[in-house]
């Protein structure tokens, strides 16, 4: 659209390398990125980023828009969620498309439908439900003809989600062969439902139940589970939102012997602890249910230390938003409680003021809150980077600015925040995307349907070298043994 963008004197912060550097943004693509770009072409915007941090925009690659789920629909659509993540500094975001009654097609359909209004760019990973060859054929047609390079598997929400070991299996060799990367919610469903069915018997109702009847060792188990089934098969595996040392300890014993696991912990698990469960106000307890449950004070600690020591390496925020109302369809059981916590518009802020105060450096910061995500799902470095040639997806960070963070100025449109309250410092004044300013002094200037599909390829990288390793390929070199046969 000819817009023209000069942004000068800031420090531009890639995940390989922080550079005091101008940039000059033309049509949505970043054009230069060097020293000392002159002013020298008409109708250029100069923006003075002296003392800022000019950083890729966040990609976020765990949200839940406008989902139906829990017998109602999260009350973040793909306009209301795009203005909390642009104000929020994220600009890209991978959502999850929930098949209609199994059907992948008609999931897509419905999605793309939701995503007419989208104010930023976003792709899409695609929910596995049920399994038989149609699900198989349309799995290929989702990589070959729809951008979807990621298969998620729910090992929980049994009787409506959650999957078998015998369709996670098929699922995951059906990955394989296409390309894709499978991902998993990993909690043992049969135990958590075994588990909240003994908290009501004892009369535990309310929302502690929750955190009660799923511990950490049913994230453990399915976590182990789906790493033992991925090598069984030999193929990658992305573990979402990571929330309990028990799940961390598994891909890290993995990865020490060598298997291709991802672990994806989210900001909530991150930063917030259970106490919250325990509060006597319902309302406020409620809003802290999700799944897996947020963890007793010490897991939070331990996968920040996970996240710097690169055992764990992208982060998400499984932003799947509802209001009190909504919640409070569960204030007699807390099994109706739907499951789900803000943080799209919080991430960047969150990570910035919690991280990169020692614990990480601003390079990683840019690789954990958007290059990981970029070069995971393929789609580098067109996202996830500022070079010559990347869309001009960019936010200017002023880390001496603090922030308050709070339902009444949040841009979501659930009137709660698990967040709220939080201070803290380091704030996103700028939001660039593709080439517009979208968030700048506090003021969003977004128009629906101004969003891109981005469509993923599927994965070449990621398999390299796994194929030679794998038993099926390893039987194809050797003639079958001859048995029962008594040497002549
Ligand atoms: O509680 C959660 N996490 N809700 C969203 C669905 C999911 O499991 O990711
Ligand atoms: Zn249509
Ligand atoms: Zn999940
Ligand atoms: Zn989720």
């Amino acid at each position: 659209d000819g817009t023209r963008i000069l942004i000068k004197g800031g420090t531009v912060v890639n995940a390989h390398l922080a550079e005091e550097a101008d940039v000059y943004i033309e049509d949505g693509v970043v054009v230069a990125v060097r020293p000392d770009i002159p002013v020298d072409v008409d109708n250029v915007r100069v923006i003075d980023a002296t003392g800022k941090y000019v950083m890729p925009g966040g990609i976020d690659p765990h949200t839940h828009l406008e989902m139906e789920f829990m017998g109602t629909v999260t009350i973040d659509d793909f306009f209301s969620g795009h203005a909390a993540a642009l104000a929020g500094g994220t600009t890209m975001h991978i959502d999850f498309v929930i098949p209609v009654d199994g059907n992948l097609t008609a999931g897509l359909e419905s999605y793309k439908h939701k995503a007419a209004k989208a104010a930023m760019d976003y792709g899409f990973h695609m929910a596995i439900t049920k399994w038989n060859d149609e699900v198989a054929r349309e799995m290929e047609v989702m990589v070959k003809e729809h951008g979807i390079n990621s298969f998620k598997f729910f090992m929980a929400y049994k009787g409506s989600l959650m999957v078998t070991d015998d369709l996670l299996l098929q699922g995951l060799r059906k990955c394989k062969s296409l390309g894709a990367l499978a991902m998993v919610h990993a909690e043992n469903g049969d135990a958590v439902a075994e588990g909240q069915q003994r908290m009501i018997d004892l009369g535990i109702t309310g929302p502690e139940g929750h955190a009660l009847s799923r511990p950490p060792i049913l994230e453990g188990e399915a976590t182990a589970r789906a790493i033992r089934l991925a090598k069984f098969i030999n193929t990658p595996l992305y573990v979402v939102h990571v929330m309990s040392i028990d799940a961390m300890d598994e891909i890290a014993k993995a990865k020490r012997e060598g298997q291709r696991v991802i672990g994806e912990p989210v900001v909530s698990g991150l930063v917030l602890d259970d106490s919250w469960l325990w509060d006597p106000d319902f309302t406020i307890a409620s809003k802290y249910v999700m799944s897996p449950p947020i963890r007793e004070a010490g897991h939070g600690k331990a996968l920040q230390a996970a996240l710097s020591s690169g055992i764990l390496q992208l982060v998400g925020t499984d932003h799947c938003t509802f209001n009190s109302t909504q919640k409070a369809f569960g204030s007699d059981d807390f099994r109706k409680i739907p499951n789900g916590v803000n943080g799209l518009e919080e991430r960047m802020h969150i990570l910035w003021d919690s991280m990169v105060t020692g614990k990480i450096s601003v390079t990683d910061y840019v690789r954990v809150t958007s290059t990981e995500c970029a070069k995971t799902f393929n789609i580098f470095p067109r996202k996830g980077a500022i070079l010559e040639g990347s869309d001009a997806d960019i936010i200017i960070l002023n880390p001496e600015r603090s922030f308050v963070m709070g339902a009444l100025t949040h841009h979501s449109r659930s009137n709660t925040n698990v967040y709220e309250g939080r201070k803290g410092k380091g704030m996103v004044e700028i939001t660039i995307s593709r080439g517009r300013v979208v968030w700048e002094d506090g003021v969003l200037n977004i128009a629906p349907g101004s969003g891109r599909y981005v469509m993923m390829p599927p994965f070449g990288y990621v398999f390299d070298g796994i194929e030679k390793s794998d038993a099926t390929y390893r039987a194809s070199l050797r003639a079958p043994v001859q048995r029962g046969k008594a040497a002549a």
